[in-house]
């Protein structure tokens, strides 16, 4: 099979000076893609900033023959977020692909979890994966060709304790990609999910030693980069990985019951259809909220 190359191609990769980000970044730049390593560069909580991180993953990437420059701005800002996709225009021409890969943890129950909490985590993951999508998307318009590639977590897809913050931005971040893939689809803009699983300074706060060890970032890269290329004619998927194992996690909708809306519909009848309704035994992903509807509808004559 024909390696999968990038030449020509434009990445920004945001939060890429360490972790997952580091690896999309060296993975793309290895296949010839030009890289804008964005990183603001602060602490696990988002607190403080240092060029360091993204400054040596761009000499890493000259070290070994590819074309990258870093930037070091917050995609929690808009302005930032500009500047970041302005970067890769000012220095390579164009965007391509983008990696909404930047993220911070304030993990603390609900009950003791502080509004600023919330904030700042809304504010890196979900402001800043929207900002960077909307100061790239006139670019990826108007060439007819983007992909783009969000960072979720298993943390808003499933739930974890602990982190209502990090949770809801992480699954606003799903509800974003799957309105992009809408909007996308006639410009051959391509928008998908990872879930990754690896071991990072973020996950070092959660895992063993050991696992941290195993799990090793460049075991989610394949498939991100795979979602960046023109192969890539998904949109709107959820892909998750880690450690060798790769899947796709999705929304289904049971098959459910359906009513005679000319009798009134009681709650007790809820209450004896119960386990019909919430079965998933038949159920399918749905394309988008128009199929949704057309689905629920299907059995009311609805005239036209
Ligand atoms: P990491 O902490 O190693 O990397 C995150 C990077 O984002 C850091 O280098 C940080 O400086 C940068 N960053 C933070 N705020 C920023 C901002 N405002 N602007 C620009 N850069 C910023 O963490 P890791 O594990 O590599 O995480 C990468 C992404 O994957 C995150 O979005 C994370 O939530 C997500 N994720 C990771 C999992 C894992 O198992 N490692 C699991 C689920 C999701």
């Amino acid at each position: 099979m024909a390696e999968i190359r990038f030449d020509g191609r434009v990445a920004v990769v945001t939060g890429a000076g360490g972790g997952l980000g580091r690896e999309y970044a060296l993975l793309l730049a290895k296949r010839g893609c030009k890289v804008v390593v964005n990183d603001v560069g602060g602490a696990v909580d988002g607190t403080g900033s240092d060029a360091t991180p993204a400054m040596k993953v761009v000499n890493e990437i000259k070290e070994m023959g590819g074309e990258a420059v870093p930037n070091y701005d917050s995609v929690a800002d808009w302005e930032g977020a500009q500047n970041i996709i302005k970067t890769a225009i000012d220095n390579f021409g164009r965007i391509d692909i983008l990696i909404n890969n930047a993220g911070i943890l304030r993990d603390k129950s609900f009950l003791k979890m502080e509004l600023e909490d919330y904030h700042k985590v809304m504010e890196v993951h979900l402001n800043g994966t929207f900002y960077c999508c909307k100061a790239a998307w006139p670019y990826m318009r108007e060439q007819n060709y983007g992909r783009i590639v969000s960072a979720s977590s298993a943390a808003g897809v499933y739930g974890n304790f602990g982190q209502a913050n990090y949770g809801a931005a992480k699954m606003g971040i799903v509800g974003l990609m799957h309105v992009l893939k809408q909007e996308g689809a006639k410009y051959n803009i391509m928008c998908n999910v990872i879930v990754p699983i690896a071991g990072t300074r973020m996950t070092a706060t959660v895992m063993p030693p050991n696992l941290v060890e195993i799990l090793k970032p460049e075991y989610v890269a394949p498939i991100v980069v795979w979602a960046c290329s023109e192969k890539c004619t998904f949109s709107g998927y959820t892909f998750t990985a880690g450690g060798g194992y790769f899947s796709r996690a999705a929304f289904v909708e049971g098959p459910g019951v359906r009513f005679d809306v000319s009798q009134p519909i009681t709650v007790e009848m809820i209450d004896e259809n119960i386990d019909k309704i919430v079965s998933l035994e038949g159920a399918k992903p749905i394309e988008n909220a128009t199929a949704h509807t057309i689905n629920a509808l299907s059995h009311l004559n609805l005239g036209g």
